[in-house]
């Protein structure tokens, strides 16, 4: 939820996590081998120009030394001069019989099967894919030893049938891969079937360990690992969002959301009070003891009993609305807030989350309707330009965002958050010195608020003050532990942030990251932290697990699909540890040497 409603200084807080620990997904691919490599500048393979057919040639990968060079790869290099007139080629083939195939010497059975090869390749050059399908596949019943190439060149002949026949693209691929796990081509041949055949998460897979084994040289292949991987991820968003309950985000996120409005004091009950009256007493009662599971049972059950007085319908109109809207059910949240402003016209926190509803759906210039309605409706309200600044905050217009809030404080300064967004906006603006001044002066205004030191403390990590980040962190998390129950548990994981980004301390970011989870385990900032630490780790199955936790938590759409980006890009990752062990670990040693 891109909620103007929100502290927008925390709405960033995963963005930020994941930005500093990876600078692109590329990246997280790969863990850090990716970025090694592309510090040593280590090339292994010379770009080869591409030949013009896109059939293997029978000397494959000429610079990979490991492999043994079969002897007619030398001769086969050479392609079919003799067989310019195909027609008296064909004359003088034989089929042969499995007899006589098993009757011949293998050093026979080696040239024939090459000879078949190379007509193969001869009709594929000439478009003749069917043709070329039955010479690959005798080369591959008389050869004595089975030849990847042959069943990769079959797979190129059903790639370029119409329509192509993935399948057998499959099938073929599987054979060349047994007997070759390093063959590229094969590899990439297979993934492009497999996008076709919609199997994402195997086309993934095939993609990641081309592209890894090519060291990052085809650009082709890694746009594809890319492209395949948000069709997984914005196919697996929908697949959840349409299948799963609404229900409420974190305590955190919630408590964040309502700390938004001043509070109110509770309406004054009719003279003789209806049962749904009195349980929206109980809604609002239970909403100030944080409790929010609770009211929201409460809230729906007094609209369903009857509320007998048009100003507590209202109330209990927005209530529902409110959870509608952080439930992320925005047309009935919209519905409902629309109903409490005609019951009540001059309500004016209505039409500010209304407001809320219009930005969300991308309506600006609704929102600011709204909230020109609000300020008719009461100049004096301070929650008004508050929520204003927001919406000009998240749309970057941060000097008029700063003029709002600064309103907002004029009229009443007991609000913290106006003090703290001003002081945000003027950073972003650029007048650090402004900035950091007015933190200075809401610590001491609000000496018992751990949100100011909090803030301050992001502040001074951006700008790289370690320590004096760590130490308001801390004196953010003395207060909070000091307070009643539940905790805020913000400042914990951005303790355990600085100190990594200080000190390379993953082990102290990790204890902060766990206890915050331990006291409070939907917060979703924690969870990434997580993720990313056990990524920079290579602890890839721990990384997954934090991942799918992550998306759990996803509120929005947006938020699910990058969640389930870095999930299905770390299992491609670790398929790729678990299929190529010894390149992984050659990858991850360099990784490593380049990280000292
Ligand atoms: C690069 O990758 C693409 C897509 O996977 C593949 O079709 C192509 O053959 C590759 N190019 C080379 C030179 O290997």
């Amino acid at each position: 939820m891109s909620s103007a409603s929100t502290t927008t200084t925390t709405q960033s807080f995963v963005e930020r996590v994941q930005d500093f620990v990876s600078e692109n997904k590329r990246a997280i691919i790969v863990g850090t081998a990716a970025a090694a490599i592309a510090v040593g500048g280590v090339v292994y393979y010379a770009s080869s120009s591409r030949a013009n057919s896109d059939l293997e040639k029978a000397e494959r990968r000429p610079k990979d030394k490991k492999k043994p060079k079969k002897r007619k790869s030398a001769k086969d290099n050479q392609p079919i001069l003799e067989e310019i007139v195909p027609s008296k080629v064909e004359e003088e083939d034989v089929v042969l019989t499995a007899e006589q195939i098993a009757a011949m010497p293998d050093k026979e059975r080696a040239e024939a099967a090459a000879s078949l090869k190379t007509k193969g390749n001869n009709l594929y050059k000439q478009r003749k894919f069917a043709e070329a399908v039955e010479l690959y596949t005798r080369a591959i019943q008389v050869a004595s030893k089975a030849d990847p190439v042959f069943y990769s060149n079959r797979a190129a002949c059903y790639v370029n049938m119409s329509p192509p026949k993935h399948e057998l693209v499959v099938h073929d691929c599987d054979e060349a891969l047994k007997l070759d796990s390093n063959y590229v081509k094969a590899l990439n041949r297979r993934a492009i079937a497999l996008e076709g055949l919609e199997r994402y998460e195997e086309s993934l897979r095939d993609f990641t360990a081309a592209t890894i084994l090519d060291k990052f040289q085809n650009e082709t292949a890694a746009q594809s690992v890319e492209r395949v991987l948000k069709k997984i991820s914005t196919h697996k968003a929908n697949e959840i969002i349409s299948s799963r309950e609404p229900r409420l985000p974190s305590f955190t996120f919630i408590s964040a959301y309502f700390a938004a409005f001043r509070p109110r004091s509770l309406p004054t009950l009719p003279e003789n009070p209806t049962t749904g009256d009195n349980t929206l007493i109980l809604a609002l009662q239970a909403l100030e003891a944080g409790d929010y599971s609770h009211s929201v049972v409460l809230v729906n059950e007094a609209v369903d009993q009857g509320i007998s007085w048009g100003a507590g319908e209202a109330e209990a109109l927005n209530l529902r609305g409110t959870f509608k809207f952080l439930m992320g059910d925005v047309l009935g949240a919209k519905a409902d807030l629309l109903q409490s402003i005609s019951l009540l016209p001059s309500f004016t926190q209505s039409l500010v989350k209304v407001a809320s509803v219009h930005m969300e759906q991308g309506d600006r210039e609704k929102a600011f309707e709204c909230f020109e309605e609000a300020i008719r409706q009461d100049p004096n309200d301070a929650d008004v330009y508050y929520h204003r600044g927001q919406v000009l905050f998240i749309t970057n217009e941060f000097e008029k965002a700063a003029e709002n809030y600064q309103q907002s404080m004029n009229l009443d300064d007991t609000f913290v958050f106006s003090h703290i967004q001003l002081a945000v906006a003027q950073y972003k603006m650029g007048n650090v010195a402004n900035s950091m001044a007015t933190f200075r002066r809401t610590l001491t205004a609000f000496p018992q608020r751990s949100e100011p030191p909090n803030y301050y403390g992001e502040l001074l990590l951006d700008q790289q003050r370690f320590q004096d980040a760590v130490e308001k962190f801390e004196r953010a998390i003395e207060i909070e532990r000091a307070k009643a129950p539940p905790m805020n548990v913000l400042s914990l994981v951005n303790k355990g942030l600085a100190l990594y980004q200080w000190k390379q301390d993953i082990g102290a970011a990790e204890r902060c990251c766990n206890e915050a989870l331990r006291i409070d385990p939907e917060c979703e900032a924690a969870v990434a932290t997580i993720a990313q630490l056990s990524l920079q780790q290579s602890n890839i199955e721990r990384a997954i697990e934090m991942f799918d936790r992550q998306a759990e938590l996803a509120r929005s759409e947006p938020e699910l699909i990058n969640a389930l980006t870095y999930r299905y890009a770390s299992a491609a990752q670790m398929d790729f540890m678990k299929n190529y062990p010894d390149m992984a670990n050659q990858l991850n040693q360099m990784a490593r040497t380049m990280q000292m």
